[in-house]
């Protein structure tokens, strides 16, 4: 088996070398701490195409001056040793400098209402600078294929309403959600759980699962079992609990059927998880 590490770039102009003249790169940015989840979009992206990228940086304009930007993982060495063997043929892993080298961009991309709300609200500015960074990396890598995981829902949707409404020539796509055993969505902040922590985490997960079982009785109904399943949770402090129509990203109302998306957002102790769930009203 090939245990090669993949090629490192750390600059702008290197990458653009690496890549020139090459047509079907694909892309899966990362702010690395990678897990199984990672694996997953890296073997998606190995079918679509090559030569594989993937980038590994934490973005700052997509955090909150109160936010855990410090204490964000940064695990270049494992990152390296886990994709290693995986084919991924370059990680771009630029600084905060070479990113943004006159500090925050003067001009970026912004998310519109729908990046307002939900994660939006309880973080301002993160799509804002989200959006920012991949037109950054597409602007960079210029790649034909790039990837998301579902479990970051609205930022996989805002993506591909910027590249509607900004023409990128790129086609998103999205990788389901890697579970633990126990229910529990990966994340790269699952890492700050204790144990206690961790089992109270899964409160998310039931909360999505009792919202699917109640699917066929009303939106009212679907909200309320998935409320039930989270008391007594008393480590779980909950943000929001919305099902929204995944085509608009809005909040459905009680005349609402079909499929539509479950996103529940929850701080439990000082980590905050996000997850979802495609629910069938009916
Ligand atoms: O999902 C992430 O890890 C980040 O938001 C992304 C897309 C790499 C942009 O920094």
């Amino acid at each position: 088996m090939n245990t090669a590490r993949p090629v490192v770039l750390t600059t702008i102009a290197s990458t653009r070398s690496a890549l020139a003249d090459r047509e079907g790169v694909v892309l899966v940015p990362t702010m690395g701490a990678l897990h199984a989840g990672h694996v997953a979009l890296v073997e998606r992206a190995k079918q679509l195409g090559s030569p594989v990228v993937v980038s590994i940086f934490v973005n700052p304009l997509q955090f909150g001056a109160s936010e855990d930007l410090d204490r964000y993982p940064r695990t270049l060495d494992a990152d390296l040793d886990l994709l290693a063997g995986l084919g991924v043929d370059f990680v771009f892993a630029p600084t905060v400098d070479e990113m943004y080298p006159t500090g925050p961009s003067q001009t970026h991309v912004t998310a519109g209402g729908v990046g307002s709300l939900y994660e939006g609200r309880s973080r301002p500015g993160h799509f804002d600078g989200v959006l920012t960074v991949v037109a950054k990396l597409l602007g960079i890598v210029r790649p034909r294929h790039i990837l998301f995981g579902q479990k970051d829902a609205q930022q996989v949707f805002l993506v591909r309403r910027m590249v509607t409404d900004l023409n990128f020539d790129v086609a998103v796509h999205t990788v389901e959600t890697v579970r633990e055993d126990s229910g529990l969505a990966l994340s790269s902040r699952n890492r700050f759980l204790d144990a206690k922590e961790k089992r109270a985490a899964l409160g998310l997960s039931r909360a999505l699962d009792a919202a699917a079982s109640s699917a066929d009785q009303g939106i009212d109904a679907v909200v309320a079992a998935a409320q039930s399943a989270l008391m007594g949770e008393s480590l779980v402090k909950l943000d929001y609990l919305k099902v929204v129509d995944p085509d608009t990203f809005l909040p459905v109302d009680d005349h609402f059927r079909g499929p539509a998306l479950a996103i529940i957002a929850a701080s439990v102790g000082s980590t905050r998880l996000i997850d979802n769930e495609t629910i069938y009203v009916s």
